[in-house]
């Protein structure tokens, strides 16, 4: 037999068969095993996620605890029936293709995708909501107080009797302000110009030791100074030389700053106390980057009293690094709502092949792969919503 010759006698056009295969049925194997590698692949990547989601949880529970209320379990329950319907439609339609039930496989893949666009848009929903209400990964992070409180179950009447402030700044006073922190935030930015001890590097950051302007102005002056930095223009400048707003690195928050502005109270006390025995000292070595913790609020358990009724907001704040929930919420819910805008263009494709016929009981792998893709979509919330809405 030569190598040109085929086997077997197949029909190449109306099956799809490629060239490097003998029959339709050792392609549809090779897809398939193609297709379960990939969703390994897939399963490795969500599972190390949620490896990292036990390890978070184990080393700070008090921030899970917290965050554990944020979350809108009735929606996210919606979204589980809605996902689990939306795979038993794509089973259906699967089994339609194989059967030549064309219309039948449209109507279910028409389905399956309704019910995938509703998923969608109940994730929007929620995430509208956190994003509006500052409960973000990061910096960023400032959640509003009211709606935190009406999310531990504080009602309407309860709230309007508490005193409101509006965000967390002014919940938590900025001052007095940590210095031990402050040297943290310091020695991470501002010594790149300031130098380690605050003595200035020449022509880069002025003396903060010995700085008048320092000296005279308060903590909140301070504040609001380096918030906004100041320009070689400005008639105040010492160095005619630029101090960019908050340093440059804006992943520092009020609290970080004010925090700094107490450090650099300790500087100023250090000079009176031995003037002039700072040197200006840069550092050699870069010490490692520093991502500002965004939450300001008491460590460990020690929130939320949720004495009854609550007597005041500040009963809600956030423990510290809440934000590191949000980062974890919003990483696995939006890499599986990826997977799902990902599955809703597959089936899409799948539904334009089966309409003109070119997807039939000839050719039915792409709905078979498609589908095992839906399901494998449908697994992974199956895992996330537990994990994430119902674990206390
Ligand atoms: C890119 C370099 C640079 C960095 C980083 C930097 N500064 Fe500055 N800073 C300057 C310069 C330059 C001046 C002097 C500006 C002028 O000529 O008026 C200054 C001035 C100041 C002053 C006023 C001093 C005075 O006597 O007028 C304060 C306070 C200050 N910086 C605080 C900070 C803090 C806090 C940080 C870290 C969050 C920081 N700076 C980071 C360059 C820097």
């Amino acid at each position: 037999m030569s190598l040109l010759e085929s086997p077997t006698v197949v029909d190449r056009e109306s099956t799809h068969l490629a060239h490097q295969y003998d029959t339709s049925e050792q392609q549809q194997d090779a897809s398939k095993l193609g297709m379960w590698i990939f969703l390994t692949t897939e399963i490795m990547l969500f599972s190390g996620l949620m490896c990292a989601y036990a390890v978070f949880k184990m080393t700070k529970p008090d921030i899970f605890a917290w965050g554990h209320h944020i979350l809108d379990i009735p929606l996210g329950a919606i979204n589980t029936i809605v996902l689990i319907t939306s795979s038993f439609t794509m089973a259906w339609a699967v089994r339609a293709v194989q059967l030549d039930q064309r219309r039948l496989a449209i109507v279910l893949m028409i389905s399956t995708i309704v019910c995938g666009l509703g998923f969608l848009g109940i994730k929007a929903i929620e995430y509208t909501d956190k994003i509006h209400y500052g409960l973000v990964p990061g910096a960023a992070f400032k959640p509003n107080m009211r709606y935190v409180a009406t999310r531990f179950g504080v009602s309407r009447a309860q709230l309007r009797k508490m005193v409101q402030p509006p965000t967390i700044e002014t919940v938590i006073p900025l001052f007095p302000a940590d210095a031990t922190r402050g040297k943290i935030a310091f020695d991470s930015t501002c010594y790149s110009c300031h130098g380690l001890n605050g003595a200035g590097l020449t022509n880069l950051g002025a003396n903060l030791r010995t700085s008048k302007f320092v000296a005279g102005k308060t903590d909140e002056a301070l504040l609001a100074f380096i918030k906004s930095g100041r320009l070689p223009t400005d008639p105040e400048t010492v160095l005619k030389l630029t101090m960019p707003p908050k340093g440059g690195n804006p992943s520092l928050n009020d609290r970080n700053l004010a925090d700094a502005v107490a450090y650099i109270r300790t500087l100023q006390k250090d000079e009176k106390e031995h003037p002039g025995a700072a040197e200006q000292v840069a550092v050699g070595v870069l010490p490692k980057s520093f991502i500002a913790p965004a939450a300001v609020g008491p460590e460990g358990f020690a929130q939320p009293a949720l004495r009854h009724p609550p007597t005041s907001l500040d009963e809600f704040n956030p423990p510290h690094n809440e934000q590191l929930f949000f980062s974890i919420y919003f990483l696995l819910t939006g890499l599986h709502g990826i997977h799902v805008i990902i599955g809703l263009g597959i089936i899409t494709w799948l539904l334009i092949g089966t309409w003109r016929g070119s997807i039939s009981s000839n050719y039915s792998t792409p709905v078979d792969l498609g589908g095992l893709y839906w399901h494998l979509v449908d697994i992974i919330w199956i895992f996330l919503f537990p994990l994430i809405y119902l674990l206390k």
